[in-house]
């Protein structure tokens, strides 16, 4: 009987680390957040990029600009170092971002200003990187 409460306690224990191990297999360069996959178009769809500019008119530019640094980062070419997922993320969910994923917290070490969410959608933010697409192209 001891034996096999035994078993089942180090059964439990081999689950609960399997469990954890893969839920922190994500993997970084797609960062932290909703977004897991995005499926891009060889083009541009300019109706959506249109859409992104306005809204990062609105939103972003306060400490964003294309081709110097701001408050935050300049965004030239950030569609090339940056897979679309881990900018999604970052525009979704910068705070977990900069608190947990390397590439992140290593803008956030050199800035040392937090990005704040900018109470964005999903759709908001999809359309927001194909403005950067088409600004990267
Ligand atoms: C309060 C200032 C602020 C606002 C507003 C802001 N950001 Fe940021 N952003 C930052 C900072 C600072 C960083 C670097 C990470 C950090 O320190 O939080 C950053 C990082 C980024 C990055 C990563 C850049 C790279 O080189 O990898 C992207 C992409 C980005 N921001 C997009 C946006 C978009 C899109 C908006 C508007 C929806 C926005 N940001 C609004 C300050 C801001």
């Amino acid at each position: 009987m001891k034996t096999s409460i035994h078993i089942s306690a180090i059964a439990l224990l081999m689950f609960t680390a399997a469990a954890f191990v893969s839920g922190c297999g994500d993997d970084p360069s797609k960062g932290i957040g909703p977004v897991k996959e995005v499926k891009l178009d060889a083009t541009v769809n300019e109706e959506m990029s249109n859409k992104g500019k306005a809204i990062f008119e609105q939103k972003c530019v306060s400490c964003h600009k294309w081709n110097e640094k701001l408050v935050g980062p300049a965004l030239s070419g950030v569609t090339k170092r940056r897979k679309p997922e881990w900018i999604m993320n970052m525009i979704l969910n910068p705070v977990e971002m900069t608190q947990k994923n390397p590439e992140a917290q290593a803008l956030y070490n050199q800035l040392l200003v937090q990005m704040t969410f900018q109470d964005v959608t999903q759709d908001d933010a999809r359309s927001i990187l194909e403005y950067f697409r088409s600004m990267d192209k």
